[in-house]
């Protein structure tokens, strides 16, 4: 803990916003993986209930009659309604994210980064509340509208820890301490995945306490983030709060000597009083700001356009689908989000060293290559051609669970946490709050479409499914390869002065 560098202070404002936002961000998007099954039986049952077996809905009446084996209740999905009912479960978390991160800089500007985390939380309990009840008022409507709302939580809570953990770390510790954020989603999703188990929470008693437990990071942060600092930069720069910026300052730095930092942001100061306010227009007016907002809305549209949110969402039918038990599937997704928390410790020391250009074409080609595997390898599982003494498939089905393997570990080297703090790299601080509401908003916008359309997509063609984001992927890596700027080892400013040169 030494002065400048990671004080207690500055590690505990660090933690709450990570616990509290990063953290709840990335545990609903794990959640409900693993349930998915005892969900839909409870789905199913509601909607039974509702309209009894003598419907006139030919597709329900077929349905309701007791799924009382196994083979039943995995064919269940194949029910156009009841797939219908968990894609909008699944995917209108995504709808909320869009609308959510589309207020951040409104958000950001007037209430600054630890206010708007403080605010968010009400959202966050409102969520919780609604997630926890819809089993006993039998109602999947409730559960829509509860994952609509941790959703607008989670819109705020992807682009705003980011942006406070840049501001508050002293300069040396940035691109680490922004790992921070990446790292805590994995953390969440894997604990998310492990409480979702069967014989833990994921059951037909225990789903609606695990999709409750949202409730905890809310509570935690607001005891705690109030004895955190603002952000400084958001002080002076924002609101010209001198005062303030230094009294955070000096606590977040614990000395009293912080004249080098407010030096840096009295100049920041001046130069913005020089430059136009920057307005979304602007982004897409100006010439250069055009390059690089395409470029910051490319790497969003990358991340997620890789296919990562189809195995974090739907892994574990992607595991029964190439063959795997359920048993196997269960345990399968939970080594996946423990490979993705590893990796993602891995690419923070990876990407001071390799870059981050270089991490992105490894992720997207690994990516790539693991998806047309994994489709050779599902395809081989369906035919049955792979000798293998007794069980002919089961070589095949243990090859594409390597291959979903390896998919989240090259997405964890580098298209999981660069692109979250590269679009901060690539602009200056005016446009800088306007940029991240940009590509945040296409960010949860992409999001959305893979899952709405995965599971619909999976039903129609089946194993062919991931050929699409192998073409995806392969246009990926030439974006990347022709358009992306390296920042490694560059001050902020040699980065603008590069882009204007080359763009
Ligand atoms: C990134 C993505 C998120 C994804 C996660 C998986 O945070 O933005 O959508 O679920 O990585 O690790």
């Amino acid at each position: 803990m030494g002065e400048g560098g990671l004080t207690g202070p500055l590690v505990f404002a660090i933690l709450s916003a990570a616990f509290g936002s990063s953290f709840l961000f990335g545990y609903n998007i794990g959640v409900i993986n693993a349930p998915q099954t005892v969900m839909g039986l409870w789905i199913r049952k509601v909607k039974c209930s509702r309209i009894g077996n003598n419907s006139a809905d030919e597709s329900w009446g077929q349905w309701c009659p007791e799924l009382d084996t196994q083979d039943k209740q995995e064919h269940m999905f194949e029910n156009g309604t009841l797939n219908l009912i968990w894609s909008v479960v699944a995917s209108i978390f995504c709808l909320g994210g869009l609308i959510g991160a589309l207020t951040t800089s409104f958000f950001v500007n007037r209430f600054g980064r630890k206010g708007t985390l403080l605010i968010n939380n009400v959202s966050g309990i409102i969520a919780a509340a609604l997630l926890s009840f819809p089993s006993l008022a039998g109602s999947y409507e409730m559960l829509i509208a509860g994952r609509f709302v941790a959703g607008l939580n989670a819109g705020l809570n992807s682009g705003v820890p980011p942006m406070y953990f840049t501001e508050i770390s002293p300069s040396s510790l940035r691109g680490a301490i922004g790992s921070v954020h990446q790292l805590f989603i994995t953390i969440a999703i894997f604990v998310s995945q492990i409480l979702g188990l069967p014989y833990i929470l994921g059951n037909s008693y225990g789903w609606p306490i695990l999709m409750g437990l949202t409730i905890v990071p809310c509570v935690v942060q607001l005891l705690t983030l109030p004895f955190c600092q603002e952000s400084p930069k958001f002080l002076y720069l924002s609101k010209g709060d001198e005062r303030g910026a230094n009294d955070a300052l000096v606590r977040l730095r614990k000395r009293t000597d912080i004249r080098d930092e407010m030096d840096e942001m009295k100049l920041e100061h001046e130069q913005m009083k020089n430059e136009p306010t920057v307005t979304f227009r602007d982004l897409f007016v100006n010439p250069f700001l055009r390059k690089i907002t395409i470029i910051a809305v490319m790497l969003m549209v990358m991340q997620q356009l890789s296919g990562i949110n189809a195995v974090m969402f739907y892994s574990t039918s992607i595991f029964r689908s190439a063959g795997l038990t359920p048993d196997q599937a269960a345990y399968a997704t939970i080594g996946m989000g423990g490979i993705n928390v590893l990796m993602t410790f891995v690419s923070v020391i990876l990407v001071e060293k390799a870059g981050r250009k270089t991490l992105l074409l490894i992720g997207f080609s690994g990516m790539m290559i693991t998806t047309v595997l994994l489709t050779v390898f599902m395809l081989l599982y369906k035919s049955g051609v792979v000798p293998d003494g007794e069980n002919t498939q089961g070589w095949a089905a243990w090859a594409s669970l390597s291959c979903v393997i390896l998919f989240v570990i090259f997405f964890a080297t580098g298209p999981g946490s660069i692109p979250w703090f590269l679009v901060s790299e690539l602009f200056s601080q005016g446009p800088r709050a306007a940029a991240t509401t940009i590509a945040v908003g296409v960010n949860w916008l992409c999001n959305l479409i893979v899952a709405l359309a995965f599971p619909f997509i999976q039903a129609a063609i089946k194993e062919y499914t991931f050929i699409i984001f192998a073409v995806l992927l392969a246009l990926f890596v030439t974006y990347t390869w022709f358009k992306v700027p390296e920042t490694k080892g560059k001050r902020l400013e040699e980065i603008q002065a590069e882009l204007r040169q080359n763009l």
